[in-house]
């Protein structure tokens, strides 16, 4: 079992966790994900994590109660505990691996879009860490949905925030505001990482394609298994397909098909109500006999 020792609400449907999980925390590194099960029945939630600390052994996640699983998550308190919480899953951040003199070379801009800001931040602290300071653009829909505008600030250069209705920072998309820092500003980006909901991403790269900038994406797609074996995950990029956990989940945005991707998306949406479905039924002992297999 995963205890969970501290949990903060960042909004009111956006959740903070430490959970307890040392072997993970211990190898960890910025862009990885989890997969945890809330009790024996539930099902899998594949989360990016969003820190670390090996030190003291435990892993931090970010959740917004969209759906069943999600939303019993968030019901959770500090105590209580999780039956499964496995990973590091998937490919660190390409940038552990880029060497640092070229890193320290190039001018890098995050975009993080609403709880896409999460994941966001491990690789910024990681390039604070080793002497290297990005920018992060933050959009939200409103000023309260904002989330870990403070922590970003300690380790980012420059903070921009963008607000659909203006409630803070720029009105309007993060694509505004990138092209804004671009054409009106003269910020010059060499590479760009965007991190948020699918056509966020997807507009984001149409619009670094348009200044030659370098961008890599990190897909959340469905996952079940999260080993390579079920195929869920499967996206395609630069014409070939390529499994999210294994493989990804970051991926040159501009390779990317993000229209594919959205239809897959918006397919297991209703698959998606059904596991949730079931998994109630399940919790509520009441379970129905025919299984969901993706
Ligand atoms: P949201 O819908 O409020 O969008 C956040 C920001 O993205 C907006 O404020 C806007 O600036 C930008 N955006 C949205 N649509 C855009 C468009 N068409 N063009 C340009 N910019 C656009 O964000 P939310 O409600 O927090 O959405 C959460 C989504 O993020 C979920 O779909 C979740 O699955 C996804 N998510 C992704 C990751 C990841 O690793 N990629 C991690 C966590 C969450
Ligand atoms: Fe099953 Fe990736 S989640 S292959």
């Amino acid at each position: 079992m995963f205890r969970i020792l501290k949990k903060q609400a960042l909004t009111d449907q956006i959740y903070l966790m430490n959970i307890e999980a040392p072997r993970v925390a211990h190898a960890a590194q910025p862009g990885q994900f989890i997969i945890l099960r809330i009790d024996e029945q539930g099902e899998r939630v594949p989360l990016t994590i969003a820190d670390y600390n090996a030190e003291e052994g435990y892993v931090t996640i970010v959740t917004q109660t969209v759906g069943y699983s999600t939303g019993k998550l968030c019901t959770l308190n500090e105590g209580d505990s999780i039956a499964d919480f496995a990973g590091p899953l998937g490919r660190p951040s390409e940038l552990v691996h880029t060497d640092l003199d070229l890193l320290r070379s190039k001018k890098i801009l995050f975009v993080a879009g609403g709880v896409g800001t999460a994941p966001v931040y491990p690789q910024v602290k990681w390039l604070h860490e080793h002497g290297i300071q990005a920018d992060v653009i933050i959009g939200a829909k409103n000023k309260q949905a904002l989330i870990l505008v403070d922590a970003m600030r300690k380790v980012a250069g420059e903070v921009y925030l963008a607000t659909d209705d203006g409630s803070e920072g720029y009105k309007g998309m993060v694509t505004g505001l990138l092209s804004e820092l671009v054409e009106e500003q003269g910020k010059k980006y060499d590479e760009v990482i965007a991190i948020g909901p699918m056509i966020m991403m997807k507009f984001v790269c149409l619009t670094t394609l348009k200044y030659g900038q370098k961008t890599t994406v990190s897909l959340n797609t469905l996952m079940v298994d999260g080993t390579g074996m079920c195929g869920a995950c499967r996206v395609t990029v630069g014409g070939k397909t390529r499994f999210t956990c294994v493989e990804g989940p970051e991926f040159d945005g501009h390779q990317v098909d993000f229209d594919e991707a959205m239809r897959r998306q918006g397919m297991y949406r209703t698959l998606e109500s059904r596991k949730e479905r079931m998994a109630q039924e399940r919790a509520e002992g009441h379970a129905c006999k025919v299984g969901l297999d993706l």
